[in-house]
């Protein structure tokens, strides 16, 4: 992607979003809170973009973290072809594959295989929410979900903008946590009864990585607090004690909500997130509901993590998850 911008990010990111802006004026930005997502109409995502196009809802992603589109009803491969505009695509998922005739396409069904643990996880207020597959070496840069099924209310989906949340820490706190590393792994959620299958998928595709805990954003140059709840099991340098009640009070700062966003789905909409300095959370009250809710998702190959600190993430377990090649569309 581009180059990372020097100093004060977030008034970088708002002179690049407003000059992109100047030259894109048919396409409307639309904030939804104070720091994180924006709403974004006026342009037509089945048709190929101009540059400037691209240029603009890259500049609304950095700044804004996660856009949302509405009444856009792409096709498998329309939603590719778009996603293309953006990067290089990941394979649909590295643990759970991907729509049949589709490399790039990962089905988030409401019964599907990822969600094949029973039993009760404990649930704290950080329960389920993640950033996108951290566990690898290089997590993808960018997440894009369409909604296809919809249930009439509920399945909505929350963002966290991981930034914020850190400026919002103290600055002692701040420079403690520069230093130190965290241990990311794939594995059934605590305190539930996996599957068969599942525990298979997993075994089998086993990803580990050490990820510094603050992250310096490559393309805004954004302190990152990297602390994806799903995947990050451990700090290295702490004692199990010790890093299990920080980590528990970095979750609980991290989706709070003022940092976050609520996206309410309906079919053809669209939510595109920089999974670099995000977490998000998949609803959970549409297993109370028997409406079905179908929704696929293409992610943008991801460089490997560098920490504030100038060091980069360490592959422990795993391949890195590079470009599928799909079809041309
Ligand atoms: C995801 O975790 O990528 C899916 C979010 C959702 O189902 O709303």
């Amino acid at each position: 992607m581009n180059m990372p911008l020097p100093h004060a990010p977030l008034q970088h990111l708002d002179q690049r979003l407003s000059s992109a802006s100047n030259i894109t004026p048919h396409i409307r930005i639309t904030p939804q809170s104070a720091h994180i997502g924006a709403l974004i109409s006026g342009v037509n995502l089945k048709q190929a973009l101009s540059a400037a196009e691209v240029h603009t809802i890259r500049s609304a992603l950095l700044r804004w973290k996660v856009i949302f589109f509405r009444d856009q009803h792409l096709s498998h491969e329309q939603q590719i072809a778009f996603s293309r505009q953006f990067g290089e695509l990941t394979p649909g998922h590295p643990v759970f594959g991907h729509v049949e005739g589709f490399p790039e396409l990962y089905s988030i069904a409401k019964h599907r295989k990822a969600n094949r643990h029973s039993g009760q996880a404990e649930q704290r207020p950080w329960t389920g929410w993640h950033a996108d597959v951290t566990a690898a070496h290089n997590p993808p840069a960018a997440s894009i979900l369409r909604g296809v099924t919809i249930p009439p209310y509920g399945g909505d989906t929350q963002w966290t903008n991981l930034a914020a949340a850190y400026e919002a820490l103290s600055k002692p706190l701040q420079a403690f946590l520069q230093g130190l590393r965290g241990e990311h792994r794939f594995s059934a959620p605590q305190g539930a009864t996996a599957s068969q299958e599942y525990l298979d998928l997993v075994r089998d595709n086993t990803l580990i990585s050490e990820h510094p805990l603050v992250t310096l954003h490559p393309e805004t140059g954004e302190k990152v607090l990297y602390i994806s709840p799903g995947f990050l099991k451990s700090i290295v340098e702490l004692s199990t004690r010790e890093s299990r009640v920080l980590l528990e009070l970095l979750w609980e700062h991290a989706v709070s909500s003022e940092f976050t966003v609520r996206f309410k789905w309906e079919p053809g909409s669209l939510a595109f997130w920089d999974n670099r300095s995000t977490a998000h959370v998949a609803p959970q009250d549409i297993f109370a509901l028997e409406f079905d809710r179908q929704l696929y998702r293409t992610t943008l190959v991801g460089e490997v993590p560098r920490g504030a600190d100038g060091r980069a993430s360490t592959a422990i377990q795993g391949n890195p998850v590079l470009a599928a090649h799909g079809a041309a569309y």
